[in-house]
């Protein structure tokens, strides 16, 4: 544990620490912003110069208002429901996201002054535009919403709707190609985007009233607030904003060819998945190493003489191995953040997750690996002489250790593949480049094909390493 909170020391100081791809640069101050960068023109991802960028209208505000602080501006992106906890806890320091000031995320944050309105539209497939010529014949249909939106609680308020939330507004677009939804509500603006041969708009209007858009700031920090509004006043005098709407309508207008083959998008998007590639091995690196020793402590306190540390070591095994992996990062990361402040970064978390899991796995197969020598070993090597310690480490150790080996090469290449659960905090490793590909180029199979094929190679390496060290271990059986 000692050596855990060490890493996690170690972590935060490295600039790598960062996990959303910002390098600290400890002079300037920094402005951080969250978004769901999924609402273009709003917030969208978009490849400039063979680099990934968050461009939009919100983050040229964004660039706005850091400026006029003098600040440096970090983007954090992320689902949009977790814009309103990341707030509260500290995470970001301002949203803009092309929020909506309800009255209800009036009760956990303050809103700046209002900067754009818009209207609320029903896409669906262009082959079913005589079905929903009312909001009545939507009534009782499977509905996409953006979860924790406010059209989610339009979605509500439609009788017998079966609402289908979800994090990102591409994921709900391709539902509704894929004949999972067959309607889906959106902003007017962000609907323009997705309009196509086969995506159109519902003659059928949800809510009359505009939706307006604000910048989202903790509560009580009043001096940002004021900052904020100055900066929107100073935009909207100089007729900047709608100027602003325009360049980003021009960016998202120039859209991605979406027919690309699989080894083209690899070869555009091979830059992503290296650092999909460097993220997930520090990650699994970092996790086998911690996870080895919490598993070897876990498992000395399994076959202590003292019963309380047995008891522990088994109420720990038990606790972890019972729950999934998701909960466990949920806590880490979220929880601890908005409990006791403790802010993990993406990096951090997952690698506390990762060790404590595959501690508990780890545990239990070095426990077998010990009980599973033959006692006989022991006492023969007790008798020859030699003290409990040597015994152990001489006699028994060498021979456990060898029969675990390939539960062990299991456990390793378990972490490699569960490392990707990380990726749904933020974390950049595969699993999440591959999503960011997939809302770049709207390609549903492709990008995950390639993270697949990605991870089967370096599964398939380490097992084959693994595989050669058997062999070299059991030379001594053969003889
Ligand atoms: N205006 C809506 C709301 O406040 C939707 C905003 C969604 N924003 C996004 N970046 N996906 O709920």
């Amino acid at each position: 544990m000692m050596l855990l909170a060490f890493v996690v020391l170690l972590t935060t100081v490295a600039p790598v620490a960062s996990a959303t791809g910002t390098t600290g640069n400890s002079g300037s101050k920094k402005l951080v912003l969250g978004t769901s960068a999924d609402f273009a023109p709003y917030e969208f991802h978009k490849v400039i110069d063979g680099k990934d960028q968050i461009v939009g209208f919100d983050i040229s505000i964004a660039k706005e208002i850091a400026a006029d602080l003098g600040a440096e501006l970090v983007i954090e992106d992320m689902g949009f429901d977790g814009l309103l906890p990341a707030l509260q806890s500290g995470r970001v320091d301002m949203v803009i996201s092309g929020m909506t000031p309800t009255d209800d995320r009036k009760q956990s944050i303050d809103f700046s002054n209002t900067y754009y309105k818009s209207k609320q539209v029903i896409m669906i497939r262009n082959a079913d535009k005589d079905k929903y010529p009312t909001m009545a014949d939507l009534e009782n249909e499977k509905i996409g919403v953006q979860k924790g939106s406010i059209q989610e609680t339009i979605g509500q308020g439609i009788p017998g709707a079966k609402l289908i939330a979800l994090d990102k507004i591409s994921d709900i677009v391709l539902q509704l190609q894929t004949n999972r939804v067959n309607a889906a509500i959106v902003e007017d603006t962000v609907a323009v985007g997705y309009l196509d041969d086969a995506i159109g708009l519902a003659p059928a209007i949800p809510a009359e009233e505009q939706a307006e858009a604000a910048v989202g700031i903790r509560k009580g920090n009043t001096e940002l607030l004021n900052a904020v509004n100055g900066t929107l006043e100073r935009l909207k005098s100089e007729n900047k904003i709608e100027q602003l709407v325009t360049e980003a309508s021009q960016l998202m207008a120039d859209k991605v060819n979406k027919s690309q083959n699989i080894f083209q998008v690899f070869w555009q998007y091979k830059s992503f998945y290296a650092t999909g590639v460097g993220y997930t091995l520090l990650l699994s690196a970092l996790g086998v190493i911690f996870g080895v020793i919490i598993g070897l402590i876990i498992c000395l306190f399994r076959l202590h003489d003292i019963s309380i540390l047995r008891w522990i070591g088994t109420a720990y095994v038990e606790v972890i191995r019972g729950t999934p992996m998701l909960v466990q990062l949920m806590i880490i990361y979220y929880g601890l953040a908005l409990t006791l402040g403790i802010n993990f970064t993406p990096l951090q978390a997952g690698i506390i997750t990762l060790s404590i899991n595959s501690g508990a796995y780890l545990a239990e197969i070095f426990r077998a690996g010990i009980q599973g020598v033959d006692r006989g070993q022991l006492e023969a090597a007790r008798s020859l002489g030699m003290g409990r310690g040597a015994a152990m480490r001489f006699i028994v150790l060498p021979q456990a250790f060898k029969a675990v080996l390939p539960a062990i090469g299991n456990e390793f290449v378990t972490i490699i593949k569960e490392s990707s659960i990380i990726s749904v905090i933020g974390m950049v490793d595969i699993m999440y480049q591959a999503s960011v590909v997939k809302n770049i180029t709207y390609q549903g199979m492709n990008p995950f094909l390639i993270a697949a094929a990605i991870y089967f190679v370096l599964t398939f390496i380490l097992s084959k390493l693994l595989g050669r060290l058997e062999r070299k271990l059991s030379a001594s059986d053969r003889r």
